[in-house]
């Protein structure tokens, strides 16, 4: 029998997620270079060295399986952010905390409210349950809480707030997000995803930890991906109001996070020094991004993100493949309906300036 006929109505329609190039992939086809890969977002000043230290004293234990709900690493959040163990949950990357949360909440026929363009795994999530995406368009590179609320109906149950948003790196205020939670109706639950929130500068920059604390309706997403550098270990966590995150983990794995993750996760939590130096590498870097920008002329969203969202004013394809020519990966607008956009992560001073040496290089060679 064809698959059409065997799998769940609408899941062969659901467009698949397309990460960024890894470097495994581009040295395949343009060889092997010095590649930097400015495309996924991660810290590119690398894992915290004492998440390496436990990793390897975790080891010859890898044979066991691990503990389910990652009961040392929960502890530790609590401690860190003074919320009791039952106001978090821990998964294998915010990426699946997402698909927990519409296994939880999203029953078919059920609007899920986003901005356009987000993060695109809320999409995905809300198809796979049936549910459907309602996309609200940025307004000047940034989530329109208005047009959200306007498109709020009776079969609206999540809407999620991207927040810095990527892929535009911008942010909605506390005030404008007070005012946005008080509109809503009761039987909505914000998702607050702060996957990039350890990078946000603005002093109006709302922290989702107090939303929870307040007992409102918001669950905030966080992960060990971006500021601690764990990306590829899969790890992430969840805090919100108890009985929200009791029914996280009614839908959860009974082993999702592993034990290398779990223990590198617990060091690299209490690695203020690391997370200290990825942040001001990040506020560097974005200065220095900003000022070279501006000096050749190219529009860029300011950030309070790992990422700078460019508008180059033209097809970026160009762009992109002369980048990867000089072996520099960076993530191309056109998914998002920006053709002429790019996302680029910020790295290491170094890899900015190679990167702005590429790029005048291009540039110039038109
Ligand atoms: C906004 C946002 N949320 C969630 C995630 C997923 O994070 P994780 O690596 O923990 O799955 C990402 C990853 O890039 C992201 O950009």
């Amino acid at each position: 029998m064809k698959t059409d006929r065997l799998a769940r109505k609408g899941i062969l329609k659901i467009a698949s997620y397309i990460p960024g190039r890894s470097i495994e992939e581009v040295q395949k086809e343009y060889g092997a270079k010095r590649w930097v890969k400015l495309a996924s977002n991660e810290n590119l000043l690398g894992p915290s060295p004492k998440a390496l230290e436990a990793i390897r004293r975790e080891l010859p234990n890898i044979h066991f399986y691990p503990e389910g709900p990652s009961p040392v690493l929960r502890q530790a959040l609590a401690k860190t952010f003074s919320l009791a163990e039952g106001n978090i949950v821990i998964s294998n990357g915010a990426d699946n905390l997402i698909l927990m949360i519409a296994n939880a909440f999203v029953d078919e026929g059920d609007e899920v409210i986003m901005a356009d363009p987000t993060f695109p795994v809320y999409t995905n999530v809300t198809q796979i349950m049936g549910g459907k995406p309602i996309r609200v368009r940025l307004q000047d590179y940034t989530h329109d809480l208005d047009g959200m609320l306007n498109r709020v109906t009776r079969k609206t149950k999540l809407i999620f707030v991207c927040n810095p948003n990527n892929p535009t790196g911008t942010i909605v205020s506390e005030s404008s997000f007070n005012q946005f939670l008080s509109r809503l109706p009761g039987r909505v639950i914000v998702i607050l995803d702060e996957a990039y929130g350890d990078f946000a500068e603005a002093p109006f920059y709302p922290n989702g930890l107090d939303y929870v604390k307040d007992g409102k309706q918001v669950i905030a997403l966080r992960t060990f991906s971006k500021v601690y550098g764990l990306a590829g270990l899969r790890i992430g966590y969840a805090i919100g109001r108890e009985d929200l995150i009791h029914c996280l983990y009614q839908v959860r794995d009974p082993f999702p996070v592993h034990r290398l993750a779990q223990v590198a996760a617990v060091a690299a939590l209490a690695d203020t020094d690391h997370i200290l130096k990825s942040i001001q590498l990040v506020y560097e870097g974005r200065r220095y991004l900003y000022k070279e920008l501006e000096k050749m002329g190219i529009l860029y969203v300011p950030s309070e993100a790992n990422f700078i969202f460019i508008d180059f004013e033209k097809d970026v394809e160009e762009v992109f493949q002369g980048l990867l020519r000089e072996g520099i990966i960076i993530r191309p607008g056109k998914t998002w309906g920006y053709p002429t956009c790019s996302r680029i992560t910020i790295g290491r001073m170094t890899d900015n300036r190679r990167f702005i040496r590429a790029l005048k290089k291009i540039l110039t060679n038109r």
